[in-house]
């Protein structure tokens, strides 16, 4: 709730004891009683509050047309094109309230050597996207309308890096899905914004590039191209990715028949190299990186998306999904990998498939989802920073860092004692 909402309870209540003027309608508090009721009572703890995401500030952006920010964390509560298991419209709400522990004060983040809620960037919750679960076509629409809106504000700060790729001026959105189809209409949103193919970085267990046909082959319609396993295959063929750049890393998925004709049918591979689960092996977690960035590149004109569906962790580590394969990374290695690519060029990004019904009660995969919107969060705000700030994955910890690590921990101690 904004300071002001519970200014005004707060006198409603008192029956005006507290001295305040009158200007119409709005009671206004005076400074210093303000200030001492923002000591007293704006605290939050990480359990307490309304969950948006890691406690931003939550502002409808749709109805507030004058809303601005450098980067907008948006939920797109629509599981109605999933194939298996049903749910992800709770996503959202599950994925927010696990980021309960991402407080400002309490996120810096040691892998990446920096605080991504104190740094330039104005984050802010977006809400959800009101999405229609009757009718597909519709929700298509919707979800690219308020994708283009929310993708076509201005930004707030500038960056200090400055402004040097093709990124610059507009605001990068986060979406918490969601069924994976919401990909589609994010991407056609980028295309109109970016005015270019986009690289697709794509983290998941399944391809996504099948061609509708694989469902039935018989019973099709224009609707049911657009669905959770498909949507990469109708953005390809709408030429909304970049086919030289984008990788898909993490697969795993059984195919259809009795060969590899999947990865190949209709077109080749929709513009995607793909890296396999088990490549992890031989490759190590920096391996993966290496292999995804010689594909991608660092082109700052070239601008990048970032998909990732959950089930790309194994289900040990994210049970909370719709089509849960065995066989994927943990949690650790993902964020690693994650973490290694924090030079690409984002201009938008989701985590979809987390279907709570599915989770378990410690919120695993919730809490994997929302660990991985703070990488992603972390990694866009890092790449507007002007001096190289390592962290303990970029090698940058100098000896006054550790010096001054080690002295603030000597501190502690003595306090504790
Ligand atoms: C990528 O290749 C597919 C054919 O596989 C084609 O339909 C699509 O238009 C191409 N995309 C771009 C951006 O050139």
């Amino acid at each position: 709730m904004p300071a002001w909402k519970s200014l005004v309870g707060l006198l409603a209540l008192t029956g005006g004891a507290v001295s305040c003027a009158h200007h119409g309608d709005t009671e206004v508090v005076p400074e210093h009683e303000r200030a001492e009721l923002l000591k007293k009572w704006d605290q939050e703890w990480s359990f307490s509050g309304i969950a948006s995401f890691a406690h931003l500030n939550p502002v409808k952006c749709l109805i507030e047309p004058s809303e601005n920010y450098d980067i907008a964390v948006i939920g797109a509560p629509f599981d109605t094109a999933v194939s298996y298991r049903p749910g992800a419209r709770f996503g959202p709400r599950a994925i927010r309230a696990a980021s309960a522990r991402q407080m400002s004060g309490t996120s810096f983040n040691t892998r990446a050597g920096i605080n991504p809620y104190k740094s330039w960037a104005k984050i802010t919750d977006c809400g959800d996207i009101p999405i229609t679960p009757f009718d597909n076509g519709l929700a298509e629409r919707q979800m690219y309308e308020a994708f283009l809106e929310l993708g076509s504000r201005k930004t707030v700060n500038v960056a200090p890096k400055g402004g040097d790729s093709i990124g610059t001026g507009h605001p990068k959105l986060v979406t918490l899905g969601g069924d994976h189809s919401v990909a589609l209409p994010a991407l056609r949103a980028l295309y109109q914004i970016y005015q270019k193919p986009i690289t697709v970085l794509h983290f998941d267990a399944h391809l996504d590039t099948w061609n509708p046909v694989r469902y039935s082959s018989y019973w099709q319609s224009e609707q049911t191209q657009f669905n959770h396993g498909s949507f990469f295959h109708k953005a390809s063929r709408e030429g909304l990715i970049s086919n030289t750049t984008s990788a898909h890393a993490g697969l795993r998925t059984r195919l259809t028949g009795v060969d590899a004709g999947d990865y190949t049918n209709p077109g080749p591979e929709q513009g995607f190299i793909r890296i396999h689960a088990d490549d992890i092996d031989e490759l190590g977690p920096m391996g993966v990186v290496e292999t995804i960035i010689a594909r991608t590149g660092l082109d700052p004109e070239q601008p990048v998306y970032l998909s990732v569906d959950i089930d790309v962790l194994d289900p040990s580590t994210a049970p909370g999904t719709g089509t849960p394969e065995p066989g994927g990374w943990t949690t650790r290695e993902f964020i690693r990998i994650l973490r290694g690519l924090e030079k690409l060029n984002l201009v938008g990004a989701d985590i979809v498939e987390v279907s709570p019904a599915y989770d378990n009660k410690g919120e695993t995969t919730a809490l994997a989802a929302a660990q991985v919107a703070f990488e992603i969060i972390t990694s866009m705000v890092k790449s507007g920073v002007k001096e190289d700030l390592g962290g303990w994955y970029g090698h940058l910890y100098d000896g006054e860092t550790a010096e001054a690590e080690a002295k603030a921990a000597e501190e502690v101690t003595r306090d504790e004692l």
